[in-house]
C-alpha cells in the first residue's frame, strides 16, 4: 500500500506529523516518521519556552533537531509557533507594554532568523481569537491591540522572506462564529498588504461533538480570500473505552478532513499532532478521553482510520 505521504503527494498535498524531539531517538517511532510522512511539525522545541527561556539567550538545539531530522529524510518543516500566549515564560507577561513589542518582534527575528531556509511555513501567531469570535487576551494583544498580528507577521517576512505565513487556530474547522472572525481577520490583513499566505486550521476533532459544519466550504472561502490552508494539528478523539460505533465515527472524521482538503486546491496539506497515541496529549489535557491518533499506543497502524484518510484522498 503507499503511504500517507503518496497518497496526499498524488493530490499534490503533503501528510506530516507533530513530534517531540525526544522521539526522534526511538528506532520504531522514527521509522515511521520517516517513511510515512513528507512534513514534521515540532510539537513543542521551536515554542517561546523553549527557545528564548530567558530574555535575549537563544536555544535551537530541539528545533534543530528536528530540521536536522526532516531534511535527512526529504521532508519538510512547518515551525511552530513564534507568538502564542501559552509557553510563554514568564519575563514576557512581567514586561511593561512599551517593551513587548520589541520582545516579541526581537523574538521573531532571532527564532525565524535562526531556521530562515529550513522552513516550509510559520505558525507566526498561534490561537488569537476566543471562542466566541473576540481577541484573546494576551502580553501580545493587551499591550499592542489586534495590530500585534500585522507586526508579528512582518517580522517575519523579514526575517525568512521565503517562508510562508500563517495564523493557526483551533475551532475554526468549520463555518461558524470563530472562523467568520479570523476570515475577517485575514480578509482585512490582505486588504492592508500584510504579509499573510495561510491559514492554519489545527483540527482538533472528538467524536462526541458532531463533525465541523462546512469544512470545505471553510477552507475554500479562505483559499478565495488568495491563501492557502492546511489542517495542522488533526486529531480525533474519544471518550474511553472505545466502541465499534466510535471507531467507525472516528475513522469517517478522519475521512471527511481528507476528501475536504483534497476538494480544495489550496489546501496544501495535512498534519496530524502525533501520530501515535503513545504521545497524543489528548489524555493529558480531557480527562477519560483519547485514542485520537491513527496508530496506536503500541505503534500499530489504526488500518481503519489510515484506510479512511486515503479513501478521503480518493485512493481507492
Ligand atoms: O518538559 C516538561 C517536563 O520536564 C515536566 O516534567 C513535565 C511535567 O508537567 O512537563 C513537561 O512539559 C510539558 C510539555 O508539553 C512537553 O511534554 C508540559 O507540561 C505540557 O503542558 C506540554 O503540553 C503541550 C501543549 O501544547 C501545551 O499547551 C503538548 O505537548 C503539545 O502537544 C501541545 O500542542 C498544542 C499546540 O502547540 C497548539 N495547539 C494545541 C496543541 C495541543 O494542546
Amino acid at each position: 500500500d503507499p503511504t500517507l505521504q503518496q497518497v496526499a503527494a498524488s493530490k499534490g498535498k503533503f501528510f506530516g506529523s507533530a513530534s517531540e524531539v525526544s522521539s526522534l531517538n526511538e528506532a520504531p517511532y522514527a521509522a515511521i516518521l520517516g517513511t510515512e510522512f513528507g512534513q514534521i511539525t515540532p510539537a513543542n522545541s521551536m515554542k517561546w519556552e523553549n527557545t528564548e527561556r530567558n530574555q535575549g539567550q537563544f536555544t535551537y538545539s530541539g528545533g534543530q533537531s528536528i530540521v536536522d531530522f526532516a531534511q535527512s529524510h526529504s521532508q519538510t518543516v512547518r515551525g511552530h509557533t513564534l507568538v502564542w500566549h501559552n509557553q510563554l515564560p514568564g519575563w514576557v507577561s512581567q514586561l511593561p507594554a512599551s517593551q513587548v513589542r520589541p520582545a516579541m518582534e526581537n523574538h521573531i527575528a532571532n527564532v525565524a532568523g535562526h531556521f530562515a531556509g529550513d522552513i516550509y511555513a510559520w505558525d507566526v501567531v498561534n490561537e488569537a481569537f476566543n471562542d466566541d469570535g473576540t481577541f484573546r487576551s494576551s502580553p501580545f494583544y493587551n499591550a499592542m491591540g489586534k495590530d500585534y498580528i500585522a507586526y508579528a507577521l512582518r517580522a517575519a517576512r523579514a526575517a525568512d522572506p521565503n517562508a510562508k505565513l500563517y495564523i493557526n487556530d483551533y475551532n475554526i474547522d468549520g463555518m461558524g462564529a470563530k472562523s467568520d472572525a479570523m476570515y475577517n481577520l485575514a480578509r482585512d490583513l490582505k486588504a492592508a498588504g500584510v504579509p499573510l499566505d495561510g491559514i492554519g486550521i489545527q483540527g482538533h476533532l472528538a467524536v462526541q461533538y458532531g463533525f465541523p459544519y462546512q469544512m470545505q466550504q471553510n477552507f475554500q472561502r479562505f483559499a478565495d480570500l488568495g491563501l492557502d490552508v492546511a489542517v495542522t494539528e488533526l486529531d480525533v478523539r474519544m471518550q474511553t473505552p472505545s466502541t465499534t460505533q466510535k471507531l467507525a465515527t472516528q475513522a469517517d472524521y478522519y475521512r471527511q478532513v481528507a476528501a475536504a482538503c483534497a476538494a480544495v486546491t489550496r489546501c496544501v496539506g495535512i498534519t496530524v499532532w502525533d501520530f501515535t497515541d503513545k504521545y497524543s496529549w489528548v489524555p493529558g489535557t480531557f480527562g477519560g478521553e483519547g485514542l485520537a491518533c491513527p496508530w496506536d499506543d503500541q505503534l500499530r497502524p489504526k488500518t481503519q482510520v489510515i484506510d479512511a484518510i486515503r479513501t478521503g484522498f480518493g485512493y481507492d
